[in-house]
C-alpha cells in the first residue's frame, strides 16, 4: 500500500548523501533519495564487458580453483559458529578459498588479500564478509529496536553508517539484513529482525538494503547485502533455535517469504540459506526454495551462500547420508557458496567427475560470485577497501555517533506512564539508578555488535543521566544480577539503602546482552534472576519507580505493569544508548516508538501476534462463564502490550475513518482518511497505523493485518489529515488454489494508534 513518505526530519540529509569515495575511473555517485536508488545496480546482467572478462578468467581456472571461489572460511578473529579451520591462510594461498569472513580492519584485510593476489596461482581477490547487523564500530539499536521506530529513513541511515564504517575497514559484504518474521518471543533471534508484521518487515528490509548497498557497487562506501535466513527460520518449533519448522505452504508464502522478495526487489545481491528444514527438506538442500522460487519465480540474479556449516548439517538432519551427498544436494539445489563447511572443497570435484553435479552448475555459481567481485572493483584494485587512512578518518565519526543517538531515541517505546512520572520533573533532584543494567557498558549494545567496542565507548544509562542531570545527585547499586537462575539477594540491602532517599528510582533491568541473538532461546520470558523480586522490594519504599527495560525480546512484564509508575523499553540501544535514554527520560525527546512485536502476559500464550486467525470459537468477551471457546482457563487471550502499542508524553485524538468510496474494483484505489490531533501539551510524533481484515475468503484470513502506517509530527493542538491509499494488490494473499491475488468481498479497514485501539470502516472489493 502507499502511504505518504515517512519523514525522518534531521536524519534525511545523511541518508545516501554522506561523502562517498568513488573509484577514480568513475564519477562520484550522485546524491540520491530512497526512491531514486537503482535497485538493479548490484545484479544487472547486461554488462558484456564484465562477462567477457569473467569468461576469459574462468577459461583459465581449474575445477579446484573454481571450487575455491565457492568456498568461504572464517578467520580466527571471531567465532560466530562452532568450527574454525586453522589453516585458512594456507587455503587462501592454495586458491582453495575465495571469500573470508570475521576478518576486518584495513591492515588485516590487506594482509590476507596480499596472500590471495600475490601468492596464489591465479591471484584472484578475496571477498571479505562480516555480520554487520546494527552498526560496525558505531553501534545502533538492535534491529528489533530500530523497527520499533517505524522510521524507514532512520533505519536506512543506520545501514548507511554501517556500510561507511565497515567498508572503511576492508569489508565488502555484510550478512544482513535478517528479515525472518518472528512470532515467538522465546526465539533469541527475534532481536535481529523487524518483528512479527509482514508489511513492516518488508519495508524495513527494503530500507536496509538501500542503506547498505546504495546504488553503486563500485563506490567505496557501499556494502553488498545478504538477505537471510532463507526461509522460515523464525518459525522454529517452540522458539528453540535451529529447531524443526513445520508450516503450511500458504503460511510460507503469505508470511515468511514476502520480506525476502522485498529485499531482492530492492536489489539485495546475495542471500543466505537457513539452518532449518521446510517441508522435510533442509533449506540448504531445497531446490524448491533456491531454484524454483528464488530464481525461476523471483528472478534472483545474485549469489547464494549457506549459513555456517549448514551443508554439513544436512547429515544430522537425516537428509544426507554423508558429506558428499550433502554437497551434491546443496549445489544442485542452487547453493553457490559453502560457508565454513569445507564440503565443496573436499567433495565437489569428485561429484563433478562422477557426473553427480553438472559442470554448468559449478560454472553458474562461480560466475555469480566473480561478477560480484568485478562489480566491487576488486579486479582493478584488490586493496581498494583496505585503506588505513580512510579507516582512521571514518570509524566513530562524530556524526555517526550523533546518528546512533538519534536512531536510539526513536527506537524507544514508552509502555506505561502514570501520574506524569515521565518526563522527569525539574523538581527531581535525587535519582537512584538501581539494577544490573544501569551501569553496564556491554549490555548497552546487545548481541551481533560486529567490531563495536563494548568496554569503553558505550554510554551507560547512569553515564547518560549524569551527563544530562546538572544539579541532580545520583546514586547507583546493581542490587541483583541479570544472570538466568541467579538467586542471590545479597545486593538488595545496598540497593534499598541507596534508593531510600531518592526522589525517583530508575530501575534498569532486563536481559544480559548475550541472552538474545543466535543460540539464545529461552523457555521462560520473565526478567532473569532476582530482578523482579528486587523491584518488589523497591516498591515498598513508596517512591516513584521508572523501569527501563533493556532486552531483545518481549518479556513478561505483568508485575511491573501493575505496580511501577512508568516503563520505557530501550531494547539494546547501542553505543550512545545512555544518552538516548536520558534524552527520553528528561523529555528532550518525546518517545514515538511502537512495538513491532506483541508482548504476551505469559510465555504460555506464545505464539501470540496481531495477525492471528479467528477460529470457529473466538472469545468475544472475557467472561469466565463462557466455556467451549478458544481460550485459556488462567489468562485472557489478549496480550500485555499489543502490537503497535507505544505511548507519548502527549496524547493524540483520532477522528472516525472516512473512505472516499464504499467499494472498489480491481486496480482502483481506495482512500481512507483520518484526522489526527495532538490533544496534549507537547509536540510529539504519532505512528498512525492501518490494518485490514478480509472478512470471508476461499481460505480463512487473519483478524488483522498491518497494511501501512504514517509517522506524523504534531505541535500541541495541531491536527493533520492522514491519508492511506489501498488497491486490491494490497489485499492479495495465497488463495485456495495457491494463486496470488485478492478476492472480491467485504473488508474491514482499521486505523488507529495501536492494533488494539482502532476505528473501523467497511468496504467491498467487487469483481
Ligand atoms: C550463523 C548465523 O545464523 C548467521 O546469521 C551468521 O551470518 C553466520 N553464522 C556467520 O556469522
Amino acid at each position: 500500500m502507499t502511504a505518504r513518505p515517512l519523514i525522518g526530519a534531521g536524519l534525511a540529509t545523511l541518508v545516501l548523501a554522506a561523502p562517498i569515495q568513488a573509484h577514480p575511473a568513475h564519477a562520484p555517485p550522485r546524491r540520491a533519495t530512497a526512491k531514486q536508488v537503482d535497485a538493479a545496480a548490484w545484479t544487472r546482467t547486461d554488462t558484456a564487458e564484465m562477462d567477457r572478462f569473467i569468461a576469459l578468467l574462468m577459461a583459465k581456472m581449474t575445477l579446484e580453483e573454481k571450487i575455491g571461489q565457492m568456498t568461504l572460511f572464517t578467520s580466527d578473529w571471531d567465532t560466530t559458529g562452532p568450527t574454525l579451520r586453522a589453516s585458512y591462510r594456507d587455503d587462501i594461498r592454495a586458491g582453495r578459498v575465495g571469500a573470508v569472513f570475521n576478518a576486518y580492519t584495513a591492515r588485516y584485510t590487506r594482509d590476507l588479500q596480499r596472500i590471495a593476489v600475490e601468492e596464489s596461482r591465479l591471484k584472484l581477490p578475496l571477498l571479505f564478509g562480516y555480520d554487520v547487523i546494527h552498526g560496525h564500530r558505531t553501534i545502533f539499536p538492535i534491529p528489533l529496536g530500530e523497527a520499533a521506530s517505524w522510521d524507514l529513513e532512520a533505519i536506512e541511515l543506520s545501514a548507511r553508517v554501517s556500510a561507511e564504517e565497515a567498508t572503511a575497514e576492508g569489508l565488502h559484504w555484510t550478512f544482513a539484513p535478517m528479515v525472518d518474521i518472528a512470532r515467538d518471543a522465546r526465539w533469541g533471534r527475534v532481536s535481529e529482525g523487524a518483528g512479527e508484521a509482514v508489511y513492516l518487515a518488508r519495508r524495513v528490509a527494503e530500507a536496509r538494503v538501500r542503506g547498505y548497498q546504495g546504488e553503486d557497487p563500485r563506490a567505496l562506501n557501499t556494502l553488498l547485502a545478504t538477505v537471510k535466513h532463507y526461509a522460515a527460520y523464525g518459525a522454529a518449533q517452540a522458539g528453540r533455535d535451529y529447531h524443526t519448522v513445520d508450516i503450511s505452504e500458504r503460511t510460507l508464502r503469505d508470511v515468511y517469504l514476502p520480506p525476502f522478495k522485498a529485499a531482492i526487489d530492492a536489489g539485495a545481491a546475495s542471500l543466505m540459506t537457513a539452518f532449518n528444514e521446510y517441508d522435510g527438506v533442509p533449506a540448504t538442500g531445497s531446490t524448491y526454495l533456491l531454484t524454483d522460487v528464488l530464481r525461476a519465480q523471483w528472478g534472483f540474479q545474485g549469489f547464494v551462500v549457506t549459513d555456517y556449516t549448514s551443508i554439513n548439517e544436512m547429515v544430522p538432519h537425516g537428509y544426507a547420508k554423508d558429506l558428499a551427498q550433502a554437497g551434491e544436494q546443496a549445489v544442485n539445489a542452487g547453493v553457490d557458496m559453502d560457508m565454513q563447511g569445507a564440503v565443496y572443497m573436499n567433495h565437489l570435484a569428485r561429484l563433478v567427475e562422477e557426473g553427480r553435479v553438472p559442470m554448468a552448475r559449478v560454472d553458474a555459481a562461480v560466475k555469480a560470485i566473480l561478477r560480484m567481485k568485478y562489480r566491487l572493483g576488486l579486479f582493478d584494485d584488490p586493496y581498494r577497501y583496505s585503506d588505513e587512512q580512510r579507516e582512521k578518518a571514518t570509524v566513530y565519526r562524530r556524526e555517526f555517533l550523533e546518528a546512533a543517538r538519534e536512531v536510539a531515541r526513536k527506537s524507544m517505546v514508552l509502555l506505561k506512564n502514570e501520574n506524569g512520572t515521565l518526563p522527569l520533573a525539574a523538581s527531581v533532584k535525587r535519582i537512584a539508578v538501581i539494577g544490573p543494567l544501569g551501569h553496564s557498558k556491554e549490555d548497552m549494545i546487545g548481541s551481533w555488535s560486529a567490531a563495536g567496542d563494548r568496554k569503553e565507548r558505550p554510554v551507560t544509562l547512569l553515564e547518560g543521566l549524569r551527563a544530562r542531570g546538572e544539579g541532580v545527585t545520583f546514586t547507583h547499586a546493581r542490587g541483583a544480577s541479570s544472570a538466568l537462575g541467579d538467586t542471590d539477594t545479597s545486593g538488595f540491602a545496598e540497593a534499598i539503602a541507596v534508593a531510600r532517599d531518592a526522589d525517583v528510582i530508575i530501575a534498569a533491568m532486563g536481559e544480559k546482552w548475550d541472552m538474545t541473538g543466535e543460540a539464545a532461546s529461552r523457555a521462560d520470558l520473565g526478567l532473569p534472576g532476582m530482578q523482579e523480586t528486587l523491584l518488589m522490594e523497591l516498591k515498598k519504599l513508596g517512591k516513584p519507580i521508572v523501569l527501563v527495560v533493556l532486552s531483545g525480546r518481549p518479556n513478561t512484564l505483568g508485575w511491573a505493569q501493575a505496580h511501577v509508575d512508568a516503563i520505557l523499553h530501550a531494547w539494546y540501544p547501542g553505543t550512545m544508548g545512555g544518552h538516548a535514554i536520558a534524552d527520553v527520560l528528561h523529555g528532550d525527546y518525546n518517545p514515538s516508538g511502537k512495538l513491532p512485536v506483541t508482548f504476551p502476559r505469559t510465555v504460555g500464550q506464545v505464539p501470540l501476534h496481531h495477525d492471528m486467525k479467528n477460529t470457529g470459537r473466538p472469545v468475544l468477551s472475557d467472561t469466565p462463564s463462557q466455556k467451549y471457546l478458544s481460550r485459556y482457563l488462567d489468562v485472557p487471550n489478549t496480550p500485555l502490550y499489543a502490537f503497535g502499542h507505544g505511548l507519548s508524553y502527549t496524547t493524540f485524538g483520532y477522528s472516525p475513518v472516512s473512505l472516499d468510496k464504499q467499494s472498489i474494483r480491481p486496480g482502483e484505489a481506495l482512500t481512507a482518511t483520518v484526522t489526527v490531533t495532538n490533544t496534549g501539551k507537547r509536540a510529539g510524533e504519532e505512528v498512525v497505523q492501518l490494518y485490514v481484515r478480509d472478512l470471508v475468503g476461499s481460505v480463512t484470513r487473519p483478524v488483522l493485518e498491518l497494511k501501512g502506517w504514517e509517522k506524523v509530527k504534531l505541535a500541541p493542538g495541531e491536527r493533520r489529515r492522514v491519508r492511506f491509499t489501498l488497491t486490491d494488490a494490497d489485499l492479495a494473499f495465497t488463495r485456495k488454489d495457491m494463486s496470488w491475488g485478492a478476492e472480491p468481498g467485504d473488508f474491514s479497514l482499521f486505523i488507529g494508534t495501536a492494533s488494539d485501539k482502532l476505528q473501523e470502516a467497511r468496504f467491498t472489493l467487487t469483481p
